[in-house]
């Protein structure tokens, strides 16, 4: 059975710190994410592409996708699946839930400082 990580809950934003359509960095714990506003709501991800070491906080959405800045390979946002190449391995993603005017996403508890 596979175990299941625990998960920390960090703020990472107020809702109004991102756009619609756009995208910013946050840092936590020594690690970066990137968290996304899109019309339905809130995503995030790591926050360096998987092709090369590329802030995607730099990047362009995109219907729904992250456009690196790098190399211009895209991300689905909601799923990190690559659509574009160069980029052929999955983004990670981490779930984002939304407390009054705060973001917040959950970071797996090894990933957590
Ligand atoms: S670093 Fe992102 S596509 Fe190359």
């Amino acid at each position: 059975m596979a175990e299941i990580a625990q998960l920390k809950w960090v703020v990472a934003c107020n809702v109004d710190d991102i756009d619609e359509e756009d995208v910013i960095r946050f840092d936590h714990g020594g690690a970066t994410y990137a968290i996304y506003r899109l019309e339905k709501g809130f995503h995030a991800s790591d926050g360096f592409c998987t092709h090369e070491k590329a802030h995607l906080a730099d990047g362009f959405v995109v219907n729904g996708e992250i456009e690196c800045p790098l190399h211009q390979g895209r991300f689905d946002i909601a799923s990190g699946q690559p659509k574009s190449a160069p980029v052929c391995v999955k983004l990670r993603t981490h779930p984002v839930r939304v407390d009054g005017d705060q973001v917040m996403i959950g970071i797996a508890d090894k990933d957590a400082a």
